[in-house]
């Protein structure tokens, strides 16, 4: 009869070594050593053996319980330390890994670029004037010596609005009658913003780009003082050595007109697709304010004159960091823009 007890024990002992959860323990418990377990059972049927057995078996009987109590104990704590140890596993904190780096802002090389020309300009005296991105054709063009028949409107490729004499401005140079308008002379102003064009885009040209216009009126304002104010600014941007090189040009709102172009710094004048292999890169026309200009600003041409200038700058921008391509600067490409 013992050997019903030898095969409890050893299948007792194999499923609680099984048993890898607490419920499985649980259950274990109950199916063996619970009130009405295996085990208990087989404690209880001394009573139906011949009286020559008993003895022997309830001897073996109670070592088996006492056996499977002490295992049942070894089992729970087992258990509990890999439970535990599964646990601190699960959150451990590897102080050696490298922490993560949080995301920083930075400034758009338009923006940066031009916050550098306003402090080079404030230098010499102009005071930041905000324009209109949304124009009338009278302030974009007419008031400007564009009447509507002028040819110099073709070159402005213009995106209208549905409403009739509304625009996208082409330059920032409608600000200078807005300017003169209200401050009167005399006055120096300069005018960053976005202008629209609906251009073929390349290297050196997109539809949405960047100016800072310029104006300065005042008593006996010459071309001198024009050279001189642009190529003051060269120098703070791009230093000491920056080239310059004035072109005569045509503008229908100045007289006489200029193109400064910029030696090209992406290639070092060797030729390259931003500066169309000329070496040069054309960035701030200008010239003297036409007199019809003045007097649509309210101002009297025979006591006043003035200069004005529209720099680029997305050419600007494209020089001073050495990008190729002004195209890139309005992709808004984050691999792109956290190279500044
Ligand atoms: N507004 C002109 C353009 O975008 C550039 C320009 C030329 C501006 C001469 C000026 C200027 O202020 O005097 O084509």
């Amino acid at each position: 009869m013992t050997d019903t007890l030898d095969r409890l024990e050893r299948q007792a002992m194999a499923r609680l070594a099984a048993a890898e959860t607490e419920e499985a323990l649980a259950a274990w418990r109950t199916a063996y050593l619970g009130r009405r377990g295996a085990v208990t059972d087989a404690v209880k049927a001394v009573g139906t053996l011949p009286p020559g057995e008993r003895p022997a078996y309830g001897r073996r009987a109670n070592e088996v319980k006492k056996a499977l109590d002490v295992a049942f104990g070894a089992r729970a704590d087992e258990l509990g330390q890999e439970q535990g140890a599964r646990a601190l596993a699960a959150d451990a904190l590897d102080v050696t890994l490298p922490g993560r780096q949080p995301e920083a802002g930075r400034g758009h090389p338009i923006r940066v670029v031009m916050r550098r020309m306003l402090a080079a300009f404030a230098q010499m005296g102009f005071q930041p004037f905000t324009g209109r991105e949304v124009e009338s054709d009278e302030y974009n063009f007419a008031l400007l010596n564009m009447p509507p028949y002028h040819p110099a409107r073709d070159s402005h490729d213009t995106f209208y609005a549905t409403q009739p004499g509304v625009l996208l401005r082409t330059h920032t140079s409608p600000a200078q009658v807005r300017i003169m308008r209200r401050s009167g002379a005399p006055v120096r102003a300069v005018v960053p913003g976005a202008c629209y064009r609906y251009d073929q885009p390349d290297a050196s040209h997109n539809f949405v780009f960047h100016q800072m216009e310029g104006l300065a009126v005042g008593r006996s304002i010459r071309m001198g003082d024009l050279l001189g104010a642009i190529t003051g600014f060269a120098r703070h941007l791009f230093g000491e050595g920056a080239q310059l090189r004035f072109r005569a040009h045509y503008f229908p709102f100045t007289e006489p007109s200029i193109e400064t172009d910029l030696r090209c710094t992406v290639c070092g004048g060797a030729g390259c697709r931003l500066c169309r292999g000329s070496g040069w890169v054309e960035v701030i026309p200008g010239g003297m304010v036409h007199p019809v200009v003045l007097c649509n600003g309210g101002i009297d041409p025979a006591r006043y004159s003035g200069f004005a200038f529209g720099a680029g700058v997305d050419r600007i921008a494209a020089l001073w960091y050495g990008i190729p391509d002004i195209r890139l600067l309005m992709e808004n490409d984050v691999r792109f823009l956290e190279q500044f």
